[in-house]
């Protein structure tokens, strides 16, 4: 017997009395199609209210420990926070050390190859854990799970994984989890849908001072090189009230800060039939809301409407920073991208918004080396960048997508030169990043309080109104407030300063 046989023998996991199972036993098996998520139909959205866990899991977790490990974007940390919110009413607790875990999740993101290898990388260690501790449960959620040949090698190669379920799956991990205590084989449970939109489920929140809310689900955009609209089904917006409700009730445990998620918020209420309700009415809504700051992301160039413009011009909680990922600055590429705006567009709406807040502070995405981008399409992404005046970007080399159709493109650009383009790109952004820090030394900035440097209790950290960190001495009581700071020195990345005083508003928190 070899070590994998061996390993697999150990696996193998017996009910641990003599018991009729069969009650609680569907063999699960559901495989993933990424040609089912691509479909769109027109049943209407399904909201559903009755997440409960069942009588008979709610003992499952006594005396076990989960631990999940999160990649990708703030929708799957978000989504870790209600696994881990299931995971409690499970019964579980908490753990932050792998070996001591009793169930190891790892909430996975496909959104281009670097993310995959780390994942893949992550499961072959965990192979050693499992070895330690062979009742160990592994399981594969998150974007990836929804793609058959990831699911696939999984079956083939990482046969210590006890279960892989889907986004759509979130929802069914007690039964998941049941199945695999039960089970010998793999548990795969993805749903290859267009979705639903499950209202109670519990959350277990990693923070204290800022918050995520979840305001729309799923991608309807189909940008050709993103894996998104197929691992997170259609686009699909929560109800008002049950966003305005979330958002109060944070305001009322002291929560500093909401970030407001989707993969395309300005396409926020479009799917409601009855209501005329968009994202400028959500933001004018929340806007009333005793919470000190309301972020959202992400912009999708293309529904960025001039009422939302109107609204945020209204400032007050609402930041006075936008994150709108362009992706390039050439047309012949937006249009191969399908992002559905032009370079014009683009630079029109930024006019708007420039207009409207003239202190805003712009941020972005972009990808270079494209197939087939030529070095004047790449210089005419340079030129916007520059002519935007972006103060900072998240820059990545395309990276193809099975399944998608610009990874059946042919590509003539080599990988040295989509690199050294990236190097080009990010000596721009950089040199804007710190040109934006300059302007601030001997200004005076809001400061919201996240927590102390790891060396020194007395020296804060904190982040800006427009997301920029800012180091300062001051009390550590003053952490989950707000505070205002005068800025001293703009290093590369960060701001330093000196504490000024407290925002007036929170004068009366402050103990
Ligand atoms: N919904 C958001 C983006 C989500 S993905 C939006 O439309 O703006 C975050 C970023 O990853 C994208 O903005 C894009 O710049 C990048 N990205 C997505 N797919 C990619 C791919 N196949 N290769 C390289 N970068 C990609
Ligand atoms: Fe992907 Fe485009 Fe949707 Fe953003 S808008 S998630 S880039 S398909
Ligand atoms: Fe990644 Fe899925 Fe988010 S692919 S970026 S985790 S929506």
């Amino acid at each position: 017997m070899n070590e994998e046989q061996r390993l697999a023998s150990q696996q193998v996991k017996q009910p641990q009395q003599e018991k009729d199972y069969s009650k609680y036993f569907e063999k699960v098996f559901t495989a993933p199609s990424l040609k089912d998520a691509k479909k769109r139909g027109k049943e209407e959205v399904k909201y559903h209210k009755d997440f409960d866990i069942e009588e008979k899991f709610l003992h499952m977790g006594e005396g076990r420990k989960f631990y999940i490990r999160t990649y990708g974007c703030q929708m799957n940390e978000h989504d870790t926070e209600v696994m881990a919110g299931i995971f409690m009413q499970l019964g579980y607790t908490s753990t932050e050390q792998i070996e001591e875990a009793d169930v190891v999740l790892l909430n996975t993101c496909a959104i281009r190859e670097g993310a995959e290898n780390k994942v893949f990388g992550e499961l072959g260690f965990l192979l050693k854990y499992k070895r330690q501790n062979p009742e160990m449960l592994i399981g594969v959620c998150g974007c990836m799970s929804q793609e058959e040949s990831v699911v696939n090698r999984i079956l083939k190669q990482y046969q210590h994984v006890d279960m892989v379920f889907g986004t759509h799956n979130i929802h069914r991990l007690p039964h998941i989890l049941n199945e695999a205590y039960m089970s010998k084989e793999m548990v795969v449970e993805v749903w290859s849908k267009e979705g639903d939109v499950i209202e109670n489920l519990p959350k277990k929140r990693l923070g204290s001072i800022k918050a995520w809310v979840n305001i729309m689900y799923g991608c309807d955009k189909f940008c050709t090189y993103c894996i998104v609209p197929y691992t997170r089904g259609k686009e699909r917006s929560r109800r008002p009230e049950e966003i305005i409700q979330e958002v109060r009730e944070l305001a009322a445990q002291g929560y500093k800060e909401i970030m407001l998620l989707g993969q395309n918020v300005n396409a926020y209420g479009k799917d409601f039939e009855d209501i005329t309700y968009r994202l400028g009415d959500l933001m004018d809504a929340i806007r009333t809301i005793d919470i000190p700051r309301v972020r959202f992301t992400t912009s999708h160039p293309r529904d960025f409407d001039d009422h939302l413009i109107e609204i945020l011009a209204k400032g007050g909680n609402l930041v006075e920073h936008i994150h709108l990922p362009v992706q390039s600055g050439s047309n012949e590429i937006l249009k191969i991208m399908a992002r559905k705006y032009t370079r014009e567009h683009f630079l029109q709406l930024v006019e708007k918004i420039k207009t409207a807040i003239p202190n805003v502070a712009l941020t972005t995405d972009i990808i270079v080396g494209y197939p087939n981008e030529t070095e004047e399409q790449f210089q005419e992404t340079l030129d916007l960048y520059r002519e935007v005046g972006f103060e900072m970007a998240f820059t990545y080399i395309y990276s193809p997508r099975e399944g998608t159709p610009a990874a059946k493109m042919t590509d003539n650009v080599p990988d040295e030169v989509k690199k050294e383009r990236l190097h080009r790109l990010n000596h721009v952004v950089a040199e804007y990043s710190a040109k934006a820090l300059k302007e601030l030394e001997g200004q005076i900035v809001e400061v919201l309080v996240e927590g102390s440097s790891k060396r020194r209790d007395d020296v804060l950290a904190g982040y800006t109104r427009k997301n920029r960190l800012v180091n300062f001495k001051a009390d550590p009581k003053y952490i989950g407030h707000r505070v205002l700071v005068k800025v001293t020195e703009a290093k590369s990345h960060s701001l330093l300063g000196e504490f000024v005083g407290k925002v007036k508003e929170e004068v009366e928190l402050i103990k």
